[in-house]
């Protein structure tokens, strides 16, 4: 049989996703399943943006331009200038979704065998994105015991070497939940300029602050323009996932240039979704406002009843709707499975997904899981309730 590529036999699975065949055999079953693992919320999209959708006469779904149509970047632009970051339509690449943001990113600033340094834990796909782009990702750890804060400047400056590319932050963080301050951003924004890195940043949680807490962009911060890229993604914000648009945000114009040449060569961003994304930005402040403080309810909720279990540790979430969890258990990976595969309270039992694969140190956060209170209240206290009674059993 002709060979797999070393490449494609590096991809790493999602741990987000490797559960799901073991979840549908449960579900098959007759079990009810929590969905635990995933950032799919079950808020509703903005109607707004489906309306938009439903009302088009078009007669040919055509290819947009490849940085996405010049209507919907200067209204991007027009929304980032409401939320105090300067920039103008020239500045956007519209991706599909997020995570091609992420590619062009990388694929604009590092070649193969060069570094990028991101605090771990992190977004478990950056993984799948550094191997399909060639590049090392080297962890700085910031810990559970920190609440996940940004670790200590000399860290960084440990780990730049002549293969250094770039700092990459997730600012709400997914997994962590971590807010980094203006202070924690200027102190990153230091380091890039005193060794001539980027700065990348990705901002798609933006929006989800709590405790009255504000988001500051690194595009908020002045004298970053050659070394700010910030990706970002309608996904979370309008609970619109599955429209798959994003873009790609820089005052600097060789990148946008760059990531322009790769957006010509994948044609152009999904036309539909365009017009979706692009209505959505209509969506009144106090979709926002509710959507806000039902996840922050929840959050409570779900740490609160999470800090009762004897053993368990939970970082307190500032942003996006995620947190990291140590559980009194050696290996998540098997008992996020036995979950699935072995247990169940009256019916019932709860998917979560295990925090190794937010790590590339290896054996790190093997007691850990990521949860996302992205189900309502009822639902996450029952689910914690199930963990409980789930760890019992498995410890006994
Ligand atoms: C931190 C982070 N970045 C990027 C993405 C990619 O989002 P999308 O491609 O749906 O825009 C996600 C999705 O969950 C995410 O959590």
């Amino acid at each position: 049989m002709p060979s797999i590529s070393i490449k494609g036999t590096l991809m790493p699975e999602s741990p987000i996703r490797k559960l799901v065949p073991y979840a549908e055999k449960a579900i098959k079953d007759g079990k009810k399943v929590y969905h635990l693992n995933i950032g799919q919320p079950d808020i509703k999209t903005p109607k707004v943006a489906l309306d938009a959708v439903k009302n088009q006469s078009l007669e040919i779904i055509a290819y947009s331009r490849s940085e996405g149509s010049e209507e919907y970047r200067n209204k991007i632009a027009a929304y980032y200038l409401k939320n105090d970051i300067n920039i103008t339509a020239d500045d956007i690449i519209v991706t599909t979704g997020g995570s091609e943001a992420l590619l062009f990113a990388m694929g604009c600033i590092a070649d193969q065998g060069d570094e990028i340094i991101i605090p771990e834990p992190f977004y478990a796909n950056y993984n799948g994105f550094a191997t399909a782009s060639g590049v090392t990702i080297v962890p700085v750890i910031s810990k559970i015991e920190d609440n996940f804060a940004l670790p200590p400047i000399e860290e960084f400056e440990k780990l730049i070497s002549p293969k250094t590319k770039a700092i990459l932050i997730c600012n709400p963080g997914n997994p962590t939940g971590y807010l980094y301050s203006k202070e924690e951003i200027k102190k990153l924004a230091s380091i890039v300029k005193k060794h001539d890195l980027f700065l990348v940043t990705d901002e798609v949680y933006r929006e989800f602050t709590y405790d009255g807490e504000t988001h500051y962009s690194v595009l908020q911060e002045e004298g970053l323009e050659s070394n700010a890229i910030m990706i970002d993604s309608v996904s979370k914000r309008y609970s619109m996932c599955g429209a798959r648009i994003g873009c790609l945000v820089s005052r600097n114009k060789e990148i946008i240039a760059t990531a322009l040449k790769f957006a010509q060569a994948r044609l152009s961003p999904p036309t539909f979704a365009q017009i979706a994304s692009e209505a959505a930005l209509k969506t009144p402040q106090r979709y926002f406002d509710e959507v806000i403080s039902e996840y922050e309810e929840r959050r409570n909720t779900l740490i609160s009843h999470l800090q009762k279990i004897p053993g368990v540790i939970a970082g307190k979430p500032k942003g996006a709707f995620y947190c990291i969890v140590e559980l009194p258990v050696d290996n998540t990976d098997k008992f996020a499975q036995w979950l699935l595969e072995e247990f169940d309270s009256k019916g019932e039992t709860i998917m979560v997904a295990p925090a190794g694969g937010f790590y590339s140190s290896p054996g790190v956060g093997l007691n850990q899981v990521r949860i996302a209170y992205v189900l309502n209240k009822e639902s996450l206290i029952r689910s914690v309730e199930i963990l409980k009674e789930a760890l019992t059993q498995y410890n006994a």
